[in-house]
Protein backbone atom coordinates (compact mmCIF):
# COMPACT_ATOMS: atom_id res chain seq x y z
CA UNK A 1 0.00 0.00 0.00
CA UNK A 2 1.62 3.71 -0.69
CA UNK A 3 1.95 6.02 1.63
CA UNK A 4 0.60 8.65 -0.58
CA UNK A 5 0.81 11.65 2.11
CA UNK A 6 4.31 10.77 2.63
CA UNK A 7 4.73 11.65 -0.76
CA UNK A 8 3.06 14.80 -1.07
CA UNK A 9 5.04 15.77 2.09
CA UNK A 10 8.34 15.04 0.29
CA UNK A 11 6.81 16.54 -3.01
CA UNK A 12 6.00 19.67 -0.89
CA UNK A 13 9.74 19.99 0.94
CA UNK A 14 11.24 19.70 -2.81
CA UNK A 15 9.77 22.49 -3.93
CA UNK A 16 12.20 24.93 -1.63
CA UNK A 17 14.74 23.94 -4.42
CA UNK A 18 12.59 25.38 -6.78
CA UNK A 19 14.76 27.38 -8.88
CA UNK A 20 12.23 29.83 -10.57
CA UNK A 21 13.07 33.37 -11.16
CA UNK A 22 10.98 33.83 -14.64
CA UNK A 23 7.66 32.26 -13.28
CA UNK A 24 7.83 32.28 -10.09
CA UNK A 25 5.99 28.71 -9.88
CA UNK A 26 7.33 26.69 -8.04
CA UNK A 27 6.99 22.91 -8.43
CA UNK A 28 8.22 19.84 -6.75
CA UNK A 29 7.68 16.06 -7.30
CA UNK A 30 8.35 13.09 -5.45
CA UNK A 31 9.45 9.73 -7.11
CA UNK A 32 8.55 6.39 -5.30
CA UNK A 33 9.77 2.90 -6.90
CA UNK A 34 9.50 -0.69 -6.38
CA UNK A 35 12.46 -0.78 -4.10
CA UNK A 36 10.51 1.30 -1.59
CA UNK A 37 12.83 4.38 -2.16
CA UNK A 38 12.01 8.11 -2.86
CA UNK A 39 13.74 10.64 -4.98
CA UNK A 40 12.70 14.03 -4.81
CA UNK A 41 13.09 16.99 -7.77
CA UNK A 42 12.03 20.75 -8.44
CA UNK A 43 11.95 22.87 -11.23
CA UNK A 44 14.76 24.46 -12.70
CA UNK A 45 14.42 28.00 -15.03
CA UNK A 46 16.81 29.12 -17.70
CA UNK A 47 16.95 32.38 -18.98
CA UNK A 48 16.80 30.69 -22.58
CA UNK A 49 13.63 29.54 -21.41
CA UNK A 50 13.28 26.42 -23.41
CA UNK A 51 16.03 24.97 -21.08
CA UNK A 52 14.05 24.49 -18.37
CA UNK A 53 13.79 21.39 -16.75
CA UNK A 54 9.98 20.26 -14.69
CA UNK A 55 10.23 19.00 -10.96
CA UNK A 56 8.95 15.06 -12.35
CA UNK A 57 11.63 15.10 -14.92
CA UNK A 58 14.18 15.99 -12.53
CA UNK A 59 12.61 13.59 -9.77
CA UNK A 60 12.51 11.37 -11.92
CA UNK A 61 16.43 11.71 -13.05
CA UNK A 62 17.68 11.59 -9.58
CA UNK A 63 16.16 8.11 -9.42
CA UNK A 64 17.73 6.65 -12.90
CA UNK A 65 20.92 8.38 -11.72
CA UNK A 66 20.91 6.16 -8.72
CA UNK A 67 20.07 3.24 -10.61
CA UNK A 68 16.65 2.87 -9.27
CA UNK A 69 14.62 2.56 -12.35
CA UNK A 70 11.34 1.04 -11.59
CA UNK A 71 9.27 3.89 -10.71
CA UNK A 72 5.63 3.39 -9.63
CA UNK A 73 4.02 5.95 -8.69
CA UNK A 74 4.72 10.29 -8.35
CA UNK A 75 3.39 12.90 -6.74
CA UNK A 76 3.89 16.76 -7.46
CA UNK A 77 2.43 19.61 -5.50
CA UNK A 78 3.32 23.25 -7.00
CA UNK A 79 2.97 26.78 -5.43
CA UNK A 80 0.27 27.44 -7.53
CA UNK A 81 -3.46 26.86 -5.92
CA UNK A 82 -4.85 24.51 -7.92
CA UNK A 83 -3.67 20.99 -9.05
CA UNK A 84 -0.75 21.07 -11.02
CA UNK A 85 -1.11 17.96 -13.76
CA UNK A 86 2.40 17.40 -15.49
CA UNK A 87 3.11 18.57 -18.78
CA UNK A 88 3.03 16.48 -22.04
CA UNK A 89 7.25 15.96 -22.38
CA UNK A 90 7.46 15.01 -18.63
CA UNK A 91 4.15 12.06 -19.47
CA UNK A 92 5.88 10.70 -22.08
CA UNK A 93 9.46 10.40 -19.71
CA UNK A 94 6.87 8.35 -16.87
CA UNK A 95 5.64 6.73 -19.66
CA UNK A 96 9.09 5.01 -20.44
CA UNK A 97 9.85 4.00 -17.40
CA UNK A 98 6.63 2.66 -16.25
CA UNK A 99 3.59 2.33 -18.56
CA UNK A 100 1.27 1.49 -15.48
CA UNK A 101 2.88 4.67 -13.03
CA UNK A 102 0.71 6.07 -10.54
CA UNK A 103 0.57 10.21 -10.59
CA UNK A 104 -0.39 11.69 -7.63
CA UNK A 105 -1.52 15.63 -8.26
CA UNK A 106 -2.36 17.18 -4.48
CA UNK A 107 -2.65 20.51 -3.35
CA UNK A 108 -1.73 19.63 0.18
CA UNK A 109 -1.33 16.11 1.91
CA UNK A 110 -4.95 15.83 2.62
CA UNK A 111 -6.48 17.13 -0.61
CA UNK A 112 -5.00 14.82 -3.63
CA UNK A 113 -6.02 12.86 -6.30
CA UNK A 114 -4.98 9.59 -8.28
CA UNK A 115 -4.41 8.91 -12.23
CA UNK A 116 -2.32 6.36 -13.91
CA UNK A 117 -0.44 7.51 -16.63
CA UNK A 118 -2.65 5.28 -19.23
CA UNK A 119 -5.22 7.63 -18.44
CA UNK A 120 -3.01 10.99 -18.33
CA UNK A 121 -1.52 9.60 -21.85
CA UNK A 122 -3.17 7.45 -24.15
CA UNK A 123 -2.26 5.67 -27.38
CA UNK A 124 1.51 6.15 -26.44
CA UNK A 125 4.75 6.01 -28.32
CA UNK A 126 7.05 3.65 -26.32
CA UNK A 127 10.38 1.69 -26.73
CA UNK A 128 7.97 -1.41 -28.10
CA UNK A 129 6.80 0.63 -31.13
CA UNK A 130 10.49 1.39 -32.48
CA UNK A 131 11.08 -2.61 -33.43
N1 LIG B 1 6.47 22.96 -14.35
C1 LIG B 1 6.84 21.83 -13.68
O1 LIG B 1 7.92 21.79 -13.06
N2 LIG B 1 6.00 20.79 -13.70
C2 LIG B 1 4.75 20.79 -14.24
O2 LIG B 1 4.04 19.82 -14.16
C3 LIG B 1 4.26 22.00 -14.92
C4 LIG B 1 5.26 23.06 -15.13
C5 LIG B 1 7.34 24.14 -14.25
C6 LIG B 1 8.13 24.50 -15.48
C7 LIG B 1 8.37 25.99 -15.24
O3 LIG B 1 9.50 26.14 -14.43
C8 LIG B 1 7.15 26.44 -14.47
O4 LIG B 1 6.56 25.27 -13.94
C9 LIG B 1 6.13 27.21 -15.27
O5 LIG B 1 5.78 26.52 -16.39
Amino acid sequence: MINYKNLIKEAKYAMQFSYSPYSNFKVGACVLTKSNKTYIGANIENASYGATICAERVAIDNAIMNNDKEIICIAIMSSGNDFTFPCGICRQVMAEFSNNIEIVVAKNEEDYKIYNIQELLTHSFLSKDIK
